[in-house]
């Protein structure tokens, strides 16, 4: 059994963006938190905002770079890249991955090896509008209702076994944007829930054969 611990969990947290799930995480568990604190922070990209918050806490944070999947055909860039995130891992004693807003795709060993202990936010309510521009897509199949789901992550994109989703309402006047600030309020919430879902073995990854 991976969870519960009998000791905080030890979290890292992976961004590609300005890193404001990071952001709600670390509030919900600060330094010294009996469930679990922020150990780490990686990101593939060097100006993203998620390793300055890191680092203004005195939170290990590290860059390096991941490039998108078609400048990487053989897939030795994200070889490098996961090579390089698991000694951090490992050095950092990592129990639990978060991605949030991190925008490449590991491979399916990486995945495998983490599973049940990697876990992903996407702002739709999956199985609806995986991948990109998810709330763009929301407003073109004019759905009344949006929202942001966590999961584990598994072989697929965007799929994986739900822990928990939130919902918002979708409005005639809404654009891409007051959607998507609707959305990442839910989100706020949303993750450090279902981080305490799991660390708490309330929630277990279940392959689906
Ligand atoms: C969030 O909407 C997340 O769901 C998506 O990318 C965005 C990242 O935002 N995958 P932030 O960097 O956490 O502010």
């Amino acid at each position: 059994m991976l969870f519960p611990l009998n000791r905080p969990a030890r979290l890292a947290v992976f961004a590609s963006g300005r890193g404001s799930n990071l952001d709600a995480i670390l509030s919900n568990f600060p330094k010294g938190h009996s469930l679990a604190s922020v150990s780490l922070v990686m990101s593939d990209n060097a100006d993203a905002g998620a390793l300055e918050k890191a680092l203004t806490r005195g939170i290990p944070a590290y860059t390096f770079p991941f490039p998108a999947r078609k400048k990487d055909k053989d897939g030795l860039g994200r070889k490098a890249f996961e090579r390089e995130a698991e000694h951090y891992l490992e050095a950092e004693q990592i129990d639990l991955i978060c991605l949030a807003g991190f925008m490449r795709l590991f491979s399916l060993e990486f995945n495998e090896r983490w599973q049940g202990r990697l876990l992903n936010i996407h702002p739709s309510l999956l199985p609806e509008f995986k991948g990109l521009h998810p709330q763009r897509q929301a407003l073109e199949s004019k759905v009344s209702e949006a929202g942001c789901t966590v999961h584990f992550v598994d072989a697929g994109v965007d799929t994986g076994p739900i822990i928990l989703q939130k919902r918002v309402p979708v409005f005639a006047t809404d654009t891409e944007e007051s959607l998507s600030v609707r959305i990442l309020e839910q989100e706020h919430l949303a993750y450090p829930e279902a981080i305490r879902l799991v660390l708490e073995g309330k929630a277990k990854f279940e392959a689906v054969l």
